[in-house]
Order: structure tokens, then sequence, then C-alpha cells
């Protein structure tokens, strides 16, 4: 049995843990924006990247081995339940976030790629990995919500203190 959170929601303890990194995470990056507004570029890429590598590892330790042990098994068949279909939105789009933010740190910030595979409008592909981002942010805090908060999960689980991991 998983140690439970402090959150007070009956969700594991790396649930909470993943959910306070990740809101942190978000705010950083916005932070890291007013920084490129003010001109201080050195201090933005820094920062951004930072938030990006951590989020791989974060990725990497806590959120791929949920999705494969509690929702990958379950699809195509259940993705019509909430349960399902909140936690596969969600991973998608945290891909398409994860990998953008790579992408950028890799073509503005060093010389690896190919000059045909930079880009030039660096503010605009910023602005619209920000974007995405945060849509992945709010699509994890609806996914904890449903796993964890929705009080119509206690009834499948039978209990409001475990995590509804299994509907
Ligand atoms: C920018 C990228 C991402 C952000 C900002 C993000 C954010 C979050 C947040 C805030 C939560 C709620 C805390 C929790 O329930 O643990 C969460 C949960 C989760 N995420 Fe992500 N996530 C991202 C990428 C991904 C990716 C790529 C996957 C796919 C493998 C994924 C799969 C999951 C799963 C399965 C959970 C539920 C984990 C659990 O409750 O045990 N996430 N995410």
């Amino acid at each position: 049995m998983p140690r439970e959170g402090f959150l007070g929601t009956g969700a594991p303890l790396s649930a909470d843990v993943t959910l306070a990194i990740e809101i942190a995470m978000g705010v950083t990056l916005v932070l890291g924006m007013l920084l490129a507004r003010r001109q201080r570029y050195r201090a933005h890429a820094w920062c951004q990247s930072a938030v990006v590598v951590l989020n791989l590892i974060v990725i990497a330790l806590l959120m791929v081995p949920t999705f494969r042990s509690q929702v990958a098994p379950k699809i195509p068949a259940r993705l019509a339940r909430p349960y399902y279909a909140v936690a596969t939105g969600h991973a998608t789009m945290g891909c398409i976030a994860e990998l953008l933010g790579v992408y950028i740190i890799l073509a503005a910030g060093t010389k690896i790629l190919p000059e045909s595979l930079r880009f030039v409008r660096y503010k605009l592909w910023m602005r619209i990995a920000l974007v995405i981002w945060w849509l992945a942010l709010l699509l994890g805090l609806t996914t904890y919500a449903h796993w964890y908060v929705v009080p119509k999960h206690s009834s499948l689980t039978g209990s409001r203190s475990l995590p509804a991991k299994v509907p």
C-alpha cells in the first residue's frame, strides 16, 4: 500500500508530490517568460531549460510508470470512461509540451540541429509551447481531480481514503 499524501485527498504521496512540483514548474515558466520580457535572456534560458529537464525526470520516474500500469492496459477498451479519457488526453498533451520544450532548447540553445531544423520565429514558438504546457498542466490537475477528489470515485473504490486507481 503506497504512503498517503499530504493534501488530505487520499491520493498517494507520489501524486501529491507530482502535483506540487508541476504547479511550481508551471508558475516558474511564467516567471521565466517575464525574465525574457525584461530582456534578461540568459536568465530566461537557464530558467526555462531547468524546468524542461526537471520535468523530463518527473515524467520518466513518476508519470510514465503510472500511465503504463493504470491506463495503457485499458486503452482503447475503456477510453470512454472519464478516468482513462482525461489521463490519456493529459498524457498526449504532456508529451507534445515536453517534446516541444526539448526541441526549443536544442534549436535555440545549441547547434546540434541542422540549420534547416532550427526556427527563426523564437517568440512565437516559445509562446505556443507555454500555452500547450499550461493546457497539459490543467489536464494534469483534472486527472488528479478525477482520480482522487471527485466524490463518485468513492463509490467505485468503496472508500474515499483510497486512491481511485481501478474503476
Ligand atoms: C508538460 C508536461 C506535463 C505536465 C505539466 C504534467 C502535469 C501533471 C500533473 C499536475 C498531474 C497531477 C498529479 C498526479 O496525479 O500525480 C499529473 C499526473 C499524471 N500525469 Fe502528467 N504532466 C505532464 C506530462 C505527462 C506525460 C508525458 C504523461 C504520459 C506518460 C503523463 C501522465 C500522467 C499520469 C498517468 C498522471 C497520474 C499520476 C498519478 O496520479 O499517479 N504526464 N501530471
